[in-house]
């Protein structure tokens, strides 16, 4: 129902993520002309702020506007309205709900509702409330539709995130809840569906004949950034393991759906999650980052330097985990998830690495093939093979086919996770959303882990900041991984060159 009005909310309009990224996210997606028409923008937060002042002064540093978008720049802050209300007051969410009908009104006086989007940017303290009084007051009649999209954290483990569940299922009903997951936005990601099922080569080697580990990588190559307190509470497990790699890996690892609706697909994600027994202490190194007395500003800073981080804090900013999968496909292989702050760069990956050559010819001197899907930075698919070394030699070399998506896709637009994702919203797809089941599982994971950790306060492994990881989890990787690393071997990034 695209020739309605719609209505996005932005609840938490004066805070960083909105400032940040919601904001710009709606200003591009404008300004691609891939919005309804008839789209509005309401802020909504405690603080008296003028909308206009906000967008042009605060927001407009992220938005990457061109001179020759100056006019549409202006078009799109002139459809921006804001309201201050409180987050615990029903007279305040009242006043949201005739705000919404006003704005359709008022470009049309026949018009008797809009359809609605809820973009929750708000802390979670709030949140229970929040829901509750949007329920309550805000929920657009139909057939307009009221859709809800909820930022993490989704609670710290099973039970709190099963509470918060259970608190907006009795709100909302599962087709109006949309829990962004960045990652599920991002290029690469979307990929792996299409990689996976869209080519007969890989679909007869994906599974434990051919591959022997899987890895999915995170890294970050600063600290937190001021953002310690909140990241002390969480810890790099719920941060970026519990969501954005385990995403990953249930779409690496789940069997083929019927067709690619969003629920067959969402299905055969939750099916591969409940065949993961939970994490075992003995199958994680854990680490935290400390300063390099020799680095340059923000790398002298340890973790526990950061002054909003508690004293003494058991917090990892580095996780390896093994994982294991027990169904028929993938029994056997491991799957390594890694993830750190204050790494040596900024990367994530997917790395397939398949069985030796069996039978070999050549003296034990071919490498394992790879599959390496980069996610991140400059997007890329090769696969690491032997070819004959060129010249007068009968020997293997390793090297790759390389799909550098800056050569071959030169001058693409590539959209932004929260632009695909928004715009998702808006045409009411789910496939890129976790749903309520798919939580509990990703929960039933690590909640276990988690309460040890907690319980037991035990210490992280110190890193250096700017290290390449930890040797402990090289070792872990190594005892139980069967993960190979070919030291000779450079992936020449063509995409710098
Ligand atoms: C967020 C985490 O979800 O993802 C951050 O809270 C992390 O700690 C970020 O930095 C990484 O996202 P991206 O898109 O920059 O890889």
């Amino acid at each position: 129902d695209l020739k309605s009005y719609h209505v996005f909310v932005v609840m938490g309009a004066s805070g960083d993520l909105a400032k940040k990224k919601i904001y710009p996210t709606l200003w591009w997606l404008y300004r691609d002309n891939l919005l309804p028409k008839k789209t509005f923008f309401l802020g909504y937060a405690r603080s008296k702020l003028d909308i206009k002042d906000f967008l042009t002064q605060k927001c407009r540093q992220y938005m990457k506007v061109k001179p020759d978008e100056e006019e549409k720049f202006n078009e799109w802050v002139s459809k921006n309205h804001y309201l201050a209300g409180s987050y615990d007051q029903s007279e305040s969410f009242a006043q949201l709900n005739s705000k919404i009908v006003e704005i359709s009104r008022f470009y049309e006086p026949e018009t008797d509702d809009a359809n609605r989007i809820f973009y929750l940017a708000l802390p979670p303290s709030v949140y229970t409330s929040v829901t509750q009084l949007l329920s309550e007051n805000c929920k657009a009649k139909k057939p307009h539709f009221t859709r809800v999209i909820v930022e993490k954290p989704f609670g710290k483990d099973s039970k709190s995130s099963s509470e918060l569940s259970t608190h907006l299922s009795k709100l909302f009903t599962e087709e109006q809840i949309y829990r962004i997951d960045h990652y599920l936005g991002k290029e690469m990601v979307q990929n792996l569906i299409v990689l996976r099922f869209a080519n007969q080569i890989f679909k007869r080697i994906w599974n434990r004949d051919s591959i022997e580990n899987v890895s999915i990588t995170f890294k970050e190559p600063f600290g937190t950034q001021g953002r310690g307190g909140y990241f002390d509470e969480f810890g790099i497990i719920r941060d970026v393991m519990q969501n954005h790699l385990l995403q990953i890996l249930s779409l690496v690892a789940m069997e083929s759906p019927i067709s690619k609706n969003a629920e067959e697909i969402r299905n055969e994600k939750v099916k591969v999650l409940r065949s993961i027994p939970e994490i075992k202490l003995e199958d994680v190194v854990l680490g935290q980052y400390v300063g390099n007395p020799n680095g340059q500003g923000d790398e002298k800073m340890g973790y526990l330097d950061d002054p909003t981080v508690p004293a003494g804090s058991n917090t990892p900013t580095f996780c390896c985990a093994i994982l294991k999968i027990k169904n028929e496909r993938w029994d056997g292989v491991p799957f390594i998830l890694k993830s750190g702050k204050a790494l040596n760069e900024r990367k994530a990956e997917i790395r397939i690495q398949f069985k030796e050559v069996s039978g070999d010819i050549f003296d034990n001197s071919c490498a394992r093939n790879e599959l390496v899907i980069r996610v991140q930075p400059d997007e890329a698919v090769y696969m690491k093979i032997s070819t004959k070394k060129p010249g007068i030699n009968f020997n293997p070399l390793e090297t790759e086919l390389d799909l550098t998506y800056k050569h071959r896709y030169d001058g693409e637009y590539m959209p932004d996770a929260y632009e695909r994702l928004i715009l998702d919203v808006f045409l009411g797809s789910q496939l890129n959303f976790v749903r309520t089941d798919e939580l509990a599982e990703a929960w039933r994971i690590f909640t276990p882990l988690l309460h040890k950790l907690e319980k037991e306060n035990i210490k992280p492994i110190p890193y250096v900041y700017g290290s390449r990881g930890l040797p402990e989890a090289d070792e872990l990787c190594a005892k139980v991984g069967k993960y190979t690393y070919n030291k000779n071997y450079k992936w020449k990034d063509s995409s710098k060159s």
